[in-house]
This record gives C-alpha cells, sequence and structure tokens, in this order.
C-alpha cells in the first residue's frame, strides 16, 4: 500500500489503476483507525478492484469549540490497519493540500434539506463541511463507488441527497456499525472516555434496544417513548443533546404510519459527544 500526499500523486496512482481497467473504491476517513473503519475498507475491497482509502481531519467540519486540535492522529498505526483490511493506497494530505487557498470565501457544498436538524442544528456549519470535504474527495479520486459508516446515520443521508441532487456518478454504500462486545458503537471519540465513563456509555444502544421493543410492542406515541428515554440517559449521567424518533429516509419526526424508521441519539458523556442509532423496519 502506497501513502500519497498531493492531490497530483493520487491522481496519478488512480489513473494508473484505472488505465489497468479497475473500478475504484473510496473510502473517505479522519484516522484514528478502528475495526469500524477496516469494516468500511474490507468491503470496498469485495465490492471494487482498488480501494483508495483518505485520512484528513477537516478543520471545515469542526466548530469553534471542538475537538479540532486534540483529535487524535495515529499514521502508522492507521497505516497498519489499511493495509491489514486490503487497502491499496492511502491519501493522507496536509490542510494546506486540500484548501490551499484557505477556507474563508471558499467555494462550499450545501445539503439544505437535511443539514440544519439533529446533529446539524448542534453543530452549525458541520455537515457543509462534510459534504464541501467529501464532493472535493470524489472529484479527486473519482471513484467508482463510495463507502460510509450507518454508525453516522445523519452524514449518511446528507451524503446521499448531494450525490443524488448533484448527479454525482459515484455508487454510495452504507456500512453497518461495528460495535464493542457490550454494544458501545466504535468511534474515535471512544478514546476520550475515562475507565469509568467508557462502563457507562454502553447504555446508550440499551436505551435503542428498549425503544425499538416497545415500537415492536405497539408503541406509537413517539414523543412521549423519546421525553421518557431522554430523562433515563440524563438521569445515567449523559448530557443528551437528542433522542428522535424519525423516518428513516426523509428524517422528518416518525408518525404512526411510518413503517422504516431510525431512533437517533447524540449525548455528551463528559466532555465526549457519543452518536447511535438504530433502524428499523415495521411490518405492516
Ligand atoms: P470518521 O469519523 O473517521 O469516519 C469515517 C467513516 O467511518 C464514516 O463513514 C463513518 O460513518 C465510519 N464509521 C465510524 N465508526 C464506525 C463504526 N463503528 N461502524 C461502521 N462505520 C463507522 O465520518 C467522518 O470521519 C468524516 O465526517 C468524513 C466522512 C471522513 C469527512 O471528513
Amino acid at each position: 500500500m502506497n501513502t500519497v500526499k498531493t492531490v497530483r500523486e493520487l491522481r496519478a496512482a488512480v489513473a494508473r489503476a484505472r488505465s489497468e481497467g479497475k473500478q475504484i473504491g473510496l473510502v473517505p476517513t479522519m484516522g484514528n483507525l478502528h475495526s469500524g473503519h477496516a469494516a468500511l475498507v474490507t468491503t470496498a475491497a469485495q465490492q471494487a478492484d482498488f480501494v483508495v482509502a483518505s485520512i484528513f481531519v477537516n478543520p471545515l467540519q469542526f466548530g469553534a469549540n471542538e475537538d479540532l486540535d486534540t483529535y487524535p492522529r495515529t499514521l502508522a498505526a492507521d497505516q497498519e490497519t489499511l493495509l491489514q483490511a486490503g487497502c491499496n493506497l492511502l491519501f493522507a494530505p496536509a490542510v494546506e493540500e486540500m484548501y490551499p487557498h484557505g477556507m474563508t470565501g471558499l467555494t462550499r457544498v450545501t445539503a439544505a434539506q437535511l443539514s440544519n436538524e439533529l446533529c446539524g442544528s448542534r453543530r452549525p456549519g458541520h455537515f457543509d463541511g462534510v459534504t464541501t470535504v467529501v464532493s472535493k474527495l470524489f472529484n479527486m479520486v473519482q471513484p467508482d463507488l463510495a463507502i460510509f459508516g450507518q454508525k453516522d446515520y445523519q452524514q449518511l443521508a446528507v451524503i446521499r441527497a448531494m450525490v443524488s441532487d448533484l448527479n454525482i456518478p459515484v455508487q454510495i454504500i452504507g456500512e453497518p456499525t461495528v460495535r464493542a462486545d457490550d454494544g458501545l458503537a466504535l468511534s474515535s471519540r471512544n478514546g476520550y472516555l475515562t475507565d469509568e465513563q467508557r462502563q457507562v456509555a454502553p447504555a446508550l444502544y440499551r436505551h435503542l434496544g428498549q425503544i425499538a421493543k416497545a415500537i415492536k410492542d405497539g408503541e406509537r406515541d413517539y414523543p412521549e417513548l423519546a421525553r421518557q428515554h431522554l430523562a433515563s440517559i440524563k438521569a445515567e449521567g449523559f448530557r443528551p443533546d437528542y433522542l428522535e424518533i424519525r423516518h428513516a429516509q426523509t428524517l422528518l419526526p416518525a408518525t404512526a404510519e411510518d413503517r422504516d424508521i431510525v431512533i437517533l441519539v447524540a449525548a455528551f458523556m463528559g466532555s465526549t459527544r457519543l452518536i447511535d442509532n438504530l433502524h428499523m423496519g415495521l411490518d405492516s
């Protein structure tokens, strides 16, 4: 596996692979890779002939008081993980390579419909940062397909909307969430948790499971169901941003008639922001 740091080298390597008739798969990441990221690369290697991963901690998607400076950067370990998972090329650019003219006045991509609620309302500008950097990566690599995790449910929806609205010829594949044995969704931010917080954190996923069970058992007062679990999550020591039951495609508040539902949660444990979700179909 080669590591390149410039767009020029990236394009040259991808052009070589394409001239050999290879299908190109892209896995964008911010590094500090865990088995969730590795699963994306494994799927990409199954679906494409040449897998490009990117590692770029994208300043454009971090808010002023967020963890841009402390976000873990672990390139050597990440290279090993990518190699093992079947990655062919790593693109790991510096900020100046991605944003040579800086970020003020930059042309941006906005998925207006889905970007301003849930995580978007708590992290203003976050999804514009994501869609802008992902569309840059799409233009740099011009992959046939790209893999994103369902763990970041809203992000995946926003990227699907962007690709559809802008006719970007990239197939988007959603990878199921990889979890620790106790249910906690793997995340680079889990490393911020103290041992004690790490013990409590899996409660988030347990609540999602309990809500899903209540819905399966016939509960249809979604606002009340969410309110009850939000209160329990608070009592357990989280500082929740939201807990919402939404339509899985539109992300609008779910109605009793909806059959495709996603339960989404975002909550702080100490200073660490955790997100998770559970997607469920209901038999009609
Ligand atoms: P990052 O948080 O590094 O995640 C990279 C990809 O890995 C995303 O598609 C994310 O959904 C997926 N992922 C993370 N944890 C996962 C898990 N436990 N199981 C399955 N997939 C998981 O998301 C980003 O980076 C950035 O916003 C990015 C898309 C790279 C744009 O900067």
